[in-house]
């Protein structure tokens, strides 16, 4: 096993051994893996149709032997004045800032800039990161790591300028194009030292091993892995969290939300991730709307930053499940928000996973206090009903065609979905024509 080995890779082996005697499930996760040797090579006959569908197991128990990841976290208000002292900490003395435009024209960046050159470092900025980052902004941003001499890369951002300093970051050691490391530990060198500074509250990248680049040329979105990609330090600074604008707050939000419910419901969960999965979202669910309503909330801030840590925590430990599966392809195609997209899909997910296994779902709906009368599967649909009914509450789409999406795109979003790495820990072996239908009834 070697260093760059992840916690995911760790997850999944350990989830196939308890795939024995499970044939299907055994199969797929043989596709992804032959995909994963394969880079580029066409996503259409990997799974769908090729998979024979077999009976889901009627009981998964967690893996035996837990493997448990996490950076460094300092969290607090105030928390972003630290900045400066952890990146000489980290042994930068020329970091390169990865910010997006929004950000940069807040009062947090002038303050981040002013703290690192104090102290003194030679600092420099990179700005030009989009929602859904483009390859081909990491390599620019790469570009400006080059021009700049740089030795450890700080990211001060939402989701996606986090994932384009970790692209950055892998550029730095391990060279070559940025599509290149896509699938699970194909960046072997160690990265330089990355910190992280969200400024939303919802994707958990600041705590992950992922990182999500769109491939525009592919038209998706491309899932890189790996226990390196974890940042060094995550730094949570509840003030920056409430200055974004409530659309994105609502989107984040929801993102978290998804987290929670996927992380707890993967065959890769553990008692490890159980915890963290259900308090996250208990917070998220007495929260989202009150920090949508008031931004300056402090009680509400605070809350989402601990559930979003804590949500980032449990999935990317456990890692998740069909929705964030059929959510990247989508992202990828249309360019919409993730938390949007993931908000529209998680309640047919529920509905669909809750059919075969839909106990775990009502210890969640037990979670966020919705009435458990009745049957798991029961409970499972009111779980599926209240998400509608949060998301719709924090100005949610209710539809994929709200996003963008038309019907002629779902048999290339299902095969694409059927590839990604997200789907082997769904807790319902799915086949491509189901996945098919889920995206029709979000249509
Ligand atoms: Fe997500």
């Amino acid at each position: 096993m070697t260093p760059a080995e992840s916690g995911m890779r760790n997850a999944l082996r350990a989830y196939r051994r308890g795939c024995r005697g499970d044939e299907g499930r055994v199969r797929q996760m043989e596709a992804v893996e032959q995909t994963e040797r394969a880079p580029g090579s066409s996503a259409a006959g990997v799974l769908g149709e090729s998979v024979t569908p077999v009976p889901t197991p009627t009981h998964m128990q967690p893996p035996a032997v837990v493997k448990f990841h996490t950076p460094e976290v300092i969290i607090g208000r105030g928390a972003l004045e630290s900045v400066a002292e952890v990146a000489i900490g980290l042994g930068m003395s020329r970091p390169l800032v990865v910010s997006d435009a929004t950000v940069r024209a807040t009062a947090w960046h002038g303050e981040l800039d002013s703290s690192l050159r104090r102290l003194p470092l030679a600092v420099s900025g990179f700005s030009d990161v989009s929602p859904n980052p483009r390859a081909e902004e990491v390599g620019a941003a790469f570009t400006a790591y080059l021009d700049h001499g740089a030795d450890g890369v700080i990211a001060l951002g939402g989701g996606s300028v986090i994932d384009a300093a970790k692209g950055v970051a892998i550029m730095a050691t391990n060279g070559g194009h940025i599509l290149r490391y896509e699938g699970i530990d194909r960046a072997r060198l160690p990265l330089p030292p990355v910190i992280a500074a969200p400024t939303t509250a919802g994707s958990g990248s600041d705590v992950s091993q992922f990182c999500i680049i769109n491939d525009s040329a592919r038209g998706t979105k491309v899932t890189i892995v790996g226990r390196s990609l974890v940042p060094d330090v995550s730094i949570v600074d509840p003030r920056v969290l409430q200055t974004v604008s409530s659309a994105v707050t609502a989107q984040s939000g929801m993102d978290v939300v998804s987290h929670c419910v996927e992380a707890y419901v993967s065959l890769a969960h553990s008692r490890m991730t159980d915890g963290l999965a259900l308090q996250a979202l208990s917070m998220a669910w007495s929260s989202l709307a009150r920090l949508v309503d008031n931004p300056a909330d402090p009680e509400a801030g605070l809350d989402m930053a601990y559930a979003t840590l804590k949500a980032g925590m449990a999935f990317t430990n456990a890692i998740l499940g069909a929705t964030h599966a059929m959510s990247h392809p989508v992202g990828g195609r249309c360019d919409a928000a993730h938390g949007a997209i993931n908000s529209v899909l998680l309640p047919h997910v529920i509905r669909y996973n809750a059919q075969a296994h839909p106990a775990r779902y009502a210890e969640l709906g037990d979670a966020i206090g919705i009435d458990t009368t009745g049957s798991p599967r029961v409970v499972a649909d009111r779980l599926a009903h209240a998400v509608e009914s949060l998301a719709q509450r924090v100005g949610m789409p209710a539809r994929l065609a709200d996003l963008g999406v038309v019907a002629e795109d779902i048999p290339m979003l299902a095969t694409l979905a059927m590839r990604d790495a997200c789907m082997t820990t769904n807790p319902r072996l799915a086949t491509a024509d189901e996945i098919a239908q889920l995206y029709r009834e979000a249509l």
